[in-house]
C-alpha cells in the first residue's frame, strides 16, 4: 500500500492501493472511534461504490447511515447542505462519529463543510472516486458550496482525517470524466513539474500504470503546496492557475455543461496566452499547453466573451481590495503570482 503523510494542522495519511474500497472500513477505524457513519454519495456514485464501502464500514463495526443527492455541480448548494444536516440529525451523528465522503469533488467538498461545520465539526474521510478528485480536491481541506454570486463562496478549511485512493474506481470511469480530470492533472505540471508535463506529452498519461503513477505524483505536489501553505495567504494560491477564468465561465454557463476541468482548460490557455502577449510567460508556453489540452480532449476555443468573464471575475476569491493576483508561468513548470489592479484586467486580457 502506498502511503503520504500530509504534515498539516492536523497530519493525516493518503493511503493508495488497488481495491482499497473494501477496506475502508477498518482503515477508518484507524483513525476514528465513533459509533455511526454518514456515507454520502451521488447518484451516479452510490449505485457503483456505496453498497462496497457500507458493507465494509459495517464490518468495522459503525452503523451505517446513507445520503445520497443528484449529481452535478448545480448539487453543490446551500440546500443540498441543508438537507444532508437534516440526515445527520436523523442518524443522530455526535461529536465522536463520523462522515465519509464517497465520490468526486462536489461529494468531497460538500461533505467536508458539513464536517466543518455539523457540531462545530466532526470527522470526515475522503474517498475520492474521480480523477479530479483524486488529485485535487480531496487533498488540502478546502471545503464549500457555491452561491449563485460565484463557485465555492462559502465554505472553511477543514482537514479530513484520511483519504482513501483506489486506483481501480479509474478503470470503470466515463472518458469524459478522464478529460476532465486531466485538466487539473495538466495545471498541476504547469505550476510545478514540467517532468511530469513532459510526460504528459508523450499523450500516454491515460494508460493504466502511467495513470496511477501521474495521479500519486499530481497529489505529492499538492501535499506539499498545502503543507507550507495550507490557508492560502501565498504558495496554494498558485493551485488556482486557471481559476479565475475558469470559476467566472462556470457561473456563465450556470454551472452546467462545462465541466470544472473544462473550464480550468479554457482558463489556463487564455491566460497564459494573455501573458505571453505582455512578455510575462516565455515565448511559446502557450502553444505547449494548448497541444498537450487538445491531445487530452481538453477544449482551447472559449465561446464565452471576455466582459462576462471579467464580471465573473469581480467575485474571484483571488482579490485584494482593488487588484487581483492572476497565477501566471514564467515557464511550464514555474507558476508564479503576478498583482494587477482590477481596472488593468480587461486591457491585460486585450479588451
Ligand atoms: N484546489 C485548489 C486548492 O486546494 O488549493
Amino acid at each position: 500500500m502506498k502511503r503520504m503523510v500530509v504534515q498539516t494542522s492536523r497530519p493525516y495519511d493518503i493511503l493508495s492501493e488497488r481495491g482499497l474500497l473494501s477496506q475502508a472500513g477498518d482503515l477508518c477505524r484507524r483513525v476514528n472511534s465513533g459509533q455511526k457513519v454518514l456515507l454520502v454519495s451521488d447518484s451516479q456514485v452510490d449505485p457503483l461504490y456505496g453498497g462496497r464501502v457500507a458493507r465494509a464500514l459495517e464490518e468495522a463495526g459503525y452503523t451505517v447511515a446513507r445520503f445520497v443527492f443528484p449529481a452535478g455541480e448545480e448539487s453543490k448548494r446551500l440546500s443540498t447542505v441543508s438537507d444532508l444536516y437534516a440526515a445527520l440529525a436523523q442518524a443522530r451523528l455526535t461529536r465522536p462519529d463520523l462522515l465519509v465522503a464517497l465520490g468526486g469533488g462536489v461529494t468531497g467538498d460538500m461533505t467536508g463543510f458539513a464536517a466543518a461545520t455539523w457540531l462545530r465539526g466532526i470527522d470526515f474521510v475522503q474517498i475520492p472516486t474521480s480523477l479530479l478528485s483524486m488529485v485535487d480536491s480531496s487533498v488540502g481541506g478546502k471545503t464549500g458550496v457555491d452561491i449563485p454570486e460565484g463557485k465555492n463562496l462559502i465554505g472553511a478549511f477543514w482537514q479530513p482525517r484520511l483519504v482513501l485512493v483506489d486506483p481501480d474506481v479509474l478503470e470503470t470511469l466515463p472518458p469524459a470524466f478522464l478529460t476532465d480530470g486531466m485538466g487539473e492533472v495538466i495545471k498541476t505540471a504547469c505550476i510545478r513539474d514540467e517532468a511530469l508535463f513532459r510526460r504528459l506529452e508523450t499523450g500516454r498519461a491515460l494508460e493504466p500504470d502511467a495513470l496511477e503513477e501521474t495521479v500519486w505524483r499530481c497529489i505529492d505536489i499538492k501535499r506539499g503546496v498545502v503543507e507550507r501553505d495550507e490557508r492560502e495567504s501565498g504558495e496554494r494560491k498558485l493551485l488556482n492557475f486557471g481559476h479565475t477564468l475558469a470559476h467566472a465561465l462556470e457561473r456563465h454557463y450556470h454551472y452546467q455543461g462545462l465541466t470544472h476541468g473544462c473550464a480550468v482548460a479554457l482558463g489556463m490557455l487564455r491566460i497564459t496566452q494573455a501573458a505571453e502577449r505582455h512578455g510575462l510567460s516565455a515565448a511559446g508556453t502557450a502553444v505547449r499547453l494548448e497541444t498537450v489540452l487538445k491531445q487530452y480532449g481538453l477544449p482551447v476555443d472559449d465561446p464565452a466573451a471576455t466582459s462576462l468573464l471579467l464580471e465573473g471575475i469581480a467575485m474571484d476569491k483571488k482579490r485584494t481590495g482593488s487588484d487581483i493576483d492572476l497565477v501566471l508561468l514564467h515557464i511550464i513548470g514555474d507558476a508564479y503570482l503576478h498583482r494587477l489592479p482590477l481596472q488593468e484586467l480587461a486591457p491585460f486580457f486585450g479588451k
